[in-house]
C-alpha cells in the first residue's frame, strides 16, 4: 500500500464532503420539486456527518485534518465551481433550467464522493491497526448512503430533463422508487422506466 497516496485520498475525501455540504446548501435554494428537496435535505445532513466521520478517520491515522494538499485544492476548486454554476443558472436562467443545472452539479459532486468511498473500501481490505478500524467503521456507515446519493440524484437529473423535453417522466425516478443501492440496480431501474410510466 502506498501510504502517502492513501493519506492523499483521505484528504480529498474530506474536501469532497466539505464541498458537498456547500453544494447541497446551494442546491436547496435552486430545487423546485418538493420530493427532491426532501431527499437533498437528508443527503445534506448525512454529508455533514460524513465530514465528521472523515475527520475522525484522519485523526485515527495520526493526520491533521487542517493540512492542505494540491489535490485537496483541486477538489475545493471544483466544489466552488459547482456552487458558482448553480448561482449562474439561478441568476441568468429560468427556475426550471436552474433546477436541471443543480441536479447535474449534485451528480458531479456525488460522482467524486462515490469514487472516494469505493477506493477507501478497497484500501481498507489491505489495512490493519487503529486507522483501519476507524476507516472500516466509517465505510460501513457511509457506503449505502453514498450509493443512494449518486444513483438517486442521477435518476432525478435524467427524469427532470425528460420532463423538460415535454416527454413522459417517471417522478420520483425509478432509482428512488426501487430504492436502488447498486450500479446494477440503477441500470435495471433505468431500463424498467418505460414500464413505470
Ligand atoms: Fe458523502
Amino acid at each position: 500500500m502506498n501510504n502517502d497516496q492513501l493519506h492523499e485520498l483521505l484528504y480529498q475525501a474530506l474536501e469532497t464532503e466539505l464541498g458537498g455540504v456547500q453544494v447541497y446548501e446551494r442546491a436547496l435554494g435552486c430545487v423546485k420539486n418538493d420530493d427532491l428537496r426532501e431527499e437533498w435535505e437528508s443527503y445534506r445532513d448525512q454529508t455533514k456527518h460524513h465530514v465528521e466521520l472523515v475527520e475522525g478517520v484522519l485523526g485515527a491515522f495520526g493526520l491533521d485534518p487542517a493540512i492542505d494538499t494540491p489535490g485537496r485544492r483541486v477538489v475545493r476548486h471544483i466544489g466552488t465551481s459547482l456552487v458558482k454554476a448553480m448561482e449562474m443558472a439561478l441568476a441568468e436562467d429560468s427556475p426550471e433550467a436552474a433546477e436541471l443545472v443543480t441536479a447535474e452539479c449534485v451528480t458531479l459532486a456525488e460522482t467524486k464522493d462515490h469514487l472516494n468511498w469505493e477506493l477507501l473500501g478497497e484500501a481498507v481490505k489491505h489495512l490493519k491497526g487503529d486507522g483501519a478500524k476507524a476507516l472500516r467503521s466509517a465505510f460501513s456507515e457511509v457506503e449505502e448512503q453514498e450509493d443512494e446519493h449518486l444513483y438517486h440524484t442521477t435518476g432525478w437529473g435524467r427524469e427532470l430533463w425528460i420532463q423538460s423535453l415535454g416527454l413522459a417522466a417517471v417522478l420520483p425516478p425509478p432509482e428512488e422508487q426501487k430504492d436502488v443501492k447498486t450500479a446494477i440496480g440503477a441500470a435495471r431501474a433505468k431500463s424498467a422506466r418505460s414500464k413505470m410510466m
